[in-house]
């Protein structure tokens, strides 16, 4: 979404072809044809994703403004290393500016969710993943 539109503050960043990319420096016409994705992509089936929970959980989350492109670079890297240090973590997300959470909390919960990602390929959670309250899916209704 809409951050600095100069290429700063990270809030923008989208996927192309699985790299953080800022959106508000790229043109258009340059992403033809390559998979872009965005923060609205990432949960599956109405299921957040591993980061998005643990962003929730350990509480990444504050004013939420910086969350979708911590998002999308935390994917991105976990991804490629499954298993990041916390510098090789503090180091992708460099790019990407928070005013809210000091950032440790971010950190946590990228180390979080690369722990459970790791767990899921070795018992099938990934394809079974417990119910949870953020489950869009199973949300009770609002009164
Ligand atoms: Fe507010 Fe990061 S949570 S800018």
């Amino acid at each position: 979404h809409v951050g600095c539109e100069h290429g700063v503050c990270g809030c923008c960043t989208v996927l192309i072809d699985n790299h953080p990319t800022l959106a508000c420096l790229t043109l258009a016409h340059s992403a033809a044809g390559h998979m872009i994705t965005t923060i609205e992509g990432v949960a599956q089936g109405g299921v957040l994703h591993p980061l998005q929970e643990a962003f929730l959980e350990v509480g990444a989350v504050q004013c939420g403004y910086c969350t979708p492109g911590m998002i999308l670079t935390a994917k991105a890297l976990l991804d490629e290393e499954p298993e990041p240090s916390e510098e090789q973590i503090r180091q992708a997300l460099a790019g990407n500016l928070c005013r809210c959470t000091g950032y440790q909390a971010i950190i946590d919960a990228v180390k979080l969710a690369s722990k459970r990602l790791l767990a899921g390929q070795d018992t099938g959670l990934e394809t079974s993943p417990p119910p949870r309250w953020h489950d869009l899916s199973s949300r009770p209704p609002e009164r």
